[in-house]
């Protein structure tokens, strides 16, 4: 399948996309990388792997909806059929999420539906939680509250600070969302309404 990848940053989940692609573990090759900042260190991986990239800056846009009327053009312009989301810092609009439903693919930094938004692993500390985690889920006009496709834990201990449990996190999330995007390119995982189906079987 073709696959569109959505970055603001770094970029080490987009790159574990590409690892995949490349040693045949996912059957889909990316099309385009697509970032909301010029300066994302994963436009650098992209263009490494030959993969072409976009910049859409949203400073060059009065609102959301010209904005991601922008992005979506760009993507359908590379012909996408999976949309990855992978530390992409931008709410998108309920059109924009509607247009592309079942083809929406984010990764966030918490065992949903515990800490939706911003700072997770501070809040998962400061709440005394001995356990945190990520979840890679399907994108509905709900923010972090898609069906959730699969997570994985990871333990908090007494003492850790925030860097020492978001490398912990990291760690999990490069394992589990090339695994989902491998599913969805093998025609097996699918959104259904608010629910994530794999094989047939509800998750
Ligand atoms: C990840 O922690 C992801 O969960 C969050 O943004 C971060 C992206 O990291 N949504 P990277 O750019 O893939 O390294």
């Amino acid at each position: 399948k073709a696959i569109v990848v959505l970055i603001s940053g770094n970029g080490s989940n987009l790159q574990t996309i590409i690892d995949g692609c490349a040693n045949g573990s996912i059957p889909g090759y990316i099309t385009g990388v697509i970032a909301n900042k010029a300066n994302a260190y994963g436009l650098k991986r992209a263009v490494a792997a030959n993969i072409p990239t976009t910049v859409i800056s949203h400073k060059d846009y009065q609102d959301r909806q010209q904005y991601d009327a922008v992005l979506k053009e760009a993507i359908l312009q590379y012909g996408a059929e999976l949309i990855v989301l992978a530390g992409f810092m931008r709410i998108l609009t309920p059109e924009f999420v509607q247009f592309f439903s079942g083809k929406l693919l984010n990764i966030h930094p918490s065992l949903l539906p515990k800490y939706q938004g911003l700072d997770t692993h501070q809040r998962a500390i400061d709440a005394g939680d001995a356990e945190h985690g990520c979840s890679v889920h399907f994108v509905t006009e709900q923010l972090d509250g898609g069906p959730v496709v699969l997570q994985a834990k990871v333990p908090i201990f007494p003492g850790d600070d925030a860097s020492m449990v978001a490398a912990r996190v990291h760690e999990q999330e490069h394992l589990i969302y090339p695994l989902v995007v491998r599913w969805f390119c093998q025609n097996r995982l699918q959104q259904r309404a608010n629910e994530a189906w794999l094989d047939g079987l509800l998750l």
